[in-house]
């Protein structure tokens, strides 16, 4: 099987009604239930992840890349929806805390849009990778500090800061702490969240240039959420783009790209050329 089968994923902020669904969406040209008053983030998304391949989500800020990708990681509630992770018999969205403590720490690697929510500030850069190799079993210090020092190499960080506070790190040493401790325990799959978004160009370019060179390396299925179609166009093999909660197009990035059938996906590469 693919690393990760998605159906019919469902997030509803609110109460949520029979009509959620039907009355949001592309079509109608909003995420927001007129009759329930419930956000409908996003609805009958459905793909798969093959192995070594780098899926893009797209889409503008609000079209619900966040919440699926947050659902994915087993970081949000879903509503509705049946994902299927290759380590793992049954549906990840409705696995008991036990399997969902265990795929997070051995078998899906996150890389949050919000740093806190993927590091804590006031431990060490080192710190905050370590505790992702306690959670998976490693318990000799020597070790330990070897393996962080390694994944901080493999992450261009350099490795005298090691044992400084989180907080005192740039925005783009954080993501790569962010992206060091999403390998670790070197997961079968790793979802980015905007993984650039907010850092100078230079540093971006700087950042997808090594993440592209550890995929491509190590071949670790991926999904790249980013509302910036030239981090999908680098790094996404396929992509998905999504409006209002829902995937209006998908396909091979190149052909989305030169060939767009939607006329939302030609207006978004439009705005960027
Ligand atoms: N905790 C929340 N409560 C209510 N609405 C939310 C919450 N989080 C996100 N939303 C709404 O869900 C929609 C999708 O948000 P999000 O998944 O963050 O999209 P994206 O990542 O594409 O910007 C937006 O309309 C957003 O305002
Ligand atoms: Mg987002």
């Amino acid at each position: 099987m693919s690393v990760l089968e998605a159906t019919d994923v469902t997030k509803i902020y609110g109460q949520g009604c029979d009509h959620c669904v039907e009355q949001t969406g592309h079509e109608v040209g909003d995420n927001r239930c007129p009759v329930c008053d419930s956000v409908v983030a996003c609805a009958d998304v459905e793909f798969d992840v093959h192995d070594g391949e780098v899926l893009g989500i797209v889409g503008e800020s609000g079209s619900g890349k966040s919440s699926l990708a947050e659902m994915l990681a087993l970081d949000l509630e879903a509503t509705a929806g049946d994902v299927r992770h290759r380590s793992h018999d049954g549906n990840l969205l409705t696995a008991d805390y036990q399997t969902r403590r265990e795929l997070e720490r051995a078998h899906i690697g996150m890389v949050h849009q919000q740093v806190a929510d993927g590091l804590d500030l006031e431990f060490t850069g080192g710190g905050n990778v370590a505790e992702q190799l306690l959670a998976a079993s490693w318990r000799n210090y020597e070790e330990i500090r070897e393996r962080v020092a390694e994944l901080f190499e493999e992450t261009e960080i350099p490795i005298d800061r090691m044992d400084d506070r989180t907080a005192t790190y740039s925005g783009g040493m954080q993501r790569r702490v962010q992206i060091a401790k999403a390998i670790a325990n070197e997961p079968e799959l790793v979802i980015l969240d905007e993984p650039t978004t907010g850092l100078d160009v230079s540093v971006q370019a700087r950042i997808l240039d090594m993440f592209r060179r550890i995929q491509r390396e190590q071949g670790v299925a991926t999904i790249v959420v980013s509302h910036d179609l030239g981090v999908i166009r680098l790094l996404a093999d396929r992509t998905l783009v999504m409006r209002h909660g829902r995937v209006i197009e998908s396909g091979l990035t190149d052909r989305i790209m030169e060939d767009p059938h939607h006329a939302y996906t030609q207006k978004l590469i439009n705005s960027v050329i």
